[in-house]
């Protein structure tokens, strides 16, 4: 980190989360804290929780959280210095100058001076849009159906029919040949000088998640080659990295999102309604970027283009999304050949027909595997059962399998249990990892050890689940320290995040005598431990319970996180041959089994 830890912790702390989150979502106070609708995640009644007191968020639902700087680095898409800056800019608070290394100094100058001329760039291909010269762009795009408004919302513009006027703009604002050569707007070259990369060309620009311009795409108006020209990758410009329309789509609110091939399906989907759009940039759909879509919705439609190409590219995209977590539907489009087409032809509302009965990712799958059978020859029509009931006993989840294996006989008219045995015969032939079909000895031991990895995590959920409330509980009140006195250190946490988590609240505790959530929380600064963190505060705990009863049930919690840390200690023991520690820790641990006084 940058900056000293007294500045963050100081604008943190004059930063009010309630007030701040209160921006963005609308809150109602309950009880300590404050709910409202997550914004992280689509839901129709309120999981998401601002404390006050502890200064921390918490989505019940989805598992969002943090402090006010996690918050803001979640919605906004800060970096951790960004939403410093933010946050002191709001509060007042001065930060002081930095001294970067000279080559990171460097560094962070080239890229935002790319980012600001690739502005400058986009604004100079939008006045010509609007200029005399630009009348051929701005009729082709009116042709296209495109409102003035949606021009404006997507910065569209025109890069004129001359090859030098931009290279010969910029030069003027004082850009440097060398700069300019890593831009990717211009070439240079030795004899005819600078050259624009596009021109005479109607001007996409691409932006990135936080609306900066980092690229172009620029289309022919009419016929030639290439159809659209792209930015080379540059500092700023990462394709595989990068959705367009995204910086749109991430408001939506829709519980997913629509990948299309193209910058004009997504300005067209836009235009129509469906601010969910984004697209791939031209290539196909990598893991980046299905990771950056998850963070989003959790559930995406592929509406890729009719033909063949497209149909390919689908088939790619759904593991790579699967991958992610994302499950996946697939829009068809026929006879239109995309989503710009169709909605020309037939309006939104028939494409959202066409969203509503989208098909999964497996019965695509399936229809596409159909086409390589002749169904009419009983033959063929056997191999294709075959290959299907393989394919369903790639899912690992039973109930799922089984739910599968029922809507497949429906719709291919197939005997249910015939079908099932079919399935179970080839499950009993191979061996399924994590969704994935294999069919050897060394795949046994992998699932296997997969299982025990499950086992375990399902076990710790029972042992962590009493250490976060305990911390959940300790955060809230302090008095409460006094009353775990000599039975509970911070070694009776689990080791690893946890335990962290826990040295640094009895620290805070000693040191200050009370405890700061939201100040631990910075103390990371990676998101998702700030989210982990923001979690082991947040545990729900019935705060209207009587006296008697929150008496009892922190009582509980403290022997179940003691006896829990004996367990963990008497494992050691038996591992080590440590008969001694043995005994002493089974004593231990028949102390607080039930009725172990817990001081008042
Ligand atoms: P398409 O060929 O499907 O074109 O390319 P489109 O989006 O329907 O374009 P219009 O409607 O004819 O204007 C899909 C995407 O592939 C990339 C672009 O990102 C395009 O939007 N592409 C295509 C290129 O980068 N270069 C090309 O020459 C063609
Ligand atoms: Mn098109």
């Amino acid at each position: 980190m940058f900056y000293p830890e007294e500045i963050v912790e100081e604008v943190r702390s004059r930063t009010d989360i309630v007030d701040l989150i209160g921006t963005y979502v609308r809150l109602q106070k309950k009880g300590g804290s404050y709910m409202g609708l997550c914004p992280f995640h689509n839901e129709k009644s309120p999981s998401f929780s601002v404390h006050a007191g502890r200064q921390i968020y918490h989505c019940f639902g989805c598992g969002a959280g943090g402090n006010a700087f996690t918050f803001v680095m979640e919605y906004e898409n800060f970096t951790f210095v960004e939403a410093l800056k933010y946050l002191a800019e709001r509060s007042g608070v001065k930060l002081p100058e930095i001294e970067y290394s000279a080559e990171a100094k460097q560094a962070a100058d080239f890229k935002s001076r790319l980012l600001e001329v690739n502005k400058l760039a986009a604004k100079f291909f939008y006045v010509q849009l609007k200029s005399e010269q630009g009348r051929p762009a701005y009729e082709y795009f009116k042709k296209r159906g495109l409102t003035d408004e949606t021009m404006v919302k997507f910065g569209l513009g025109y890069s004129s029919k001359f090859s030098d006027t931009l290279y010969k703009y910029l030069k003027q604002q004082g850009y440097e040949d060398s700069f300019l050569k890593e831009s990717g707007l211009v070439t240079l070259d030795e004899q005819r000088g600078g050259r624009d990369k596009f021109w005479n060309r109607a001007m996409f620009p691409i932006m990135d998640a936080n609306n900066r311009v980092i690229a172009f795409g620029g289309r022919v108006m009419g016929e030639g080659e290439p159809k659209y020209l792209n930015s080379p990758e540059t500092k700023v410009f990462d394709k595989s990295r990068n959705l367009y329309g995204l910086n749109y789509a991430k408001h939506s609110r829709k519980p997913y999102m629509l990948i299309c091939e193209g910058y004009m399906d997504v300005i067209s989907l836009h235009q129509a309604g469906f601010t969910n759009a984004v697209a791939s940039l031209g290539t196909a759909l990598t893991g980046l970027q299905a990771n950056l879509i998850s963070r989003y919705v959790k559930e995406v439609y592929l509406t890729y283009d009719s033909d063949g190409a497209g149909t390919k590219a689908a088939l790619r995209a759904i593991p790579i999304m699967k991958e992610a977590g994302v499950s996946v539907k697939v829009v068809n489009m026929k006879p239109y050949k995309d989503p710009d087409e169709f909605i020309k032809n037939l309006g939104a509302e028939e494409y959202q027909k066409r969203i509503d009965n989208a098909t999964s990712s497996f019965f695509f799958e399936l229809q596409v595997l159909e086409q390589g059978y002749n169904m009419e020859d009983p033959e063929q029509k056997t191999k294709f059962f075959h290959e299907v009931a393989k394919k369903l006993v790639g899912f690992s989840d039973e109930i799922e399998r089984s739910n599968y294996e029922e809507a497949v006989a429906r719709q291919y008219r197939i005997d249910y249990d015939m079908l099932h045995k079919l399935v179970n015969k080839y499950g009993s032939q191979m061996i399924v990892v994590q969704g994935q079909v294999v069919s050897n000895a060394q795949a046994e031991g992998s699932r296997k050890s997969a299982l025990a990895k499950k086992e375990r995590e399902e076990d710790k959920e029972g042992v962590t689940k009493p250490q976060k409330l305990l911390l959940t509980w300790l955060s809230t009140d302090t008095t409460k320290f006094r009353r775990i006195q000599n039975i509970i250190t911070p070694e009776d946490f689990s080791p690893g995040f946890c335990r962290k988590v826990a040295e640094m609240v009895f620290d805070q505790f000693w040191q200050d005598g009370k405890v700061n959530p939201a100040k631990i929380i910075n103390q990371f600064e990676d998101k998702e431990e700030q989210t982990m963190a923001a979690a082991l505060f947040s545990t729900e705990f019935r705060e209207e319970m009587d006296a008697a009863g929150q008496k009892k049930a922190f009582e509980d919690t403290v022997r179940k996180v003691k006896q829990a840390s004996i367990e963990q200690r008497i494992e050691q023991a038996v591992e080590t041959g440590d008969m001694e520690r043995f005994q002493t820790l089974l004593t231990e641990k028949n102390r607080y089994k039930n009725q172990f006084p817990i001081p008042d």
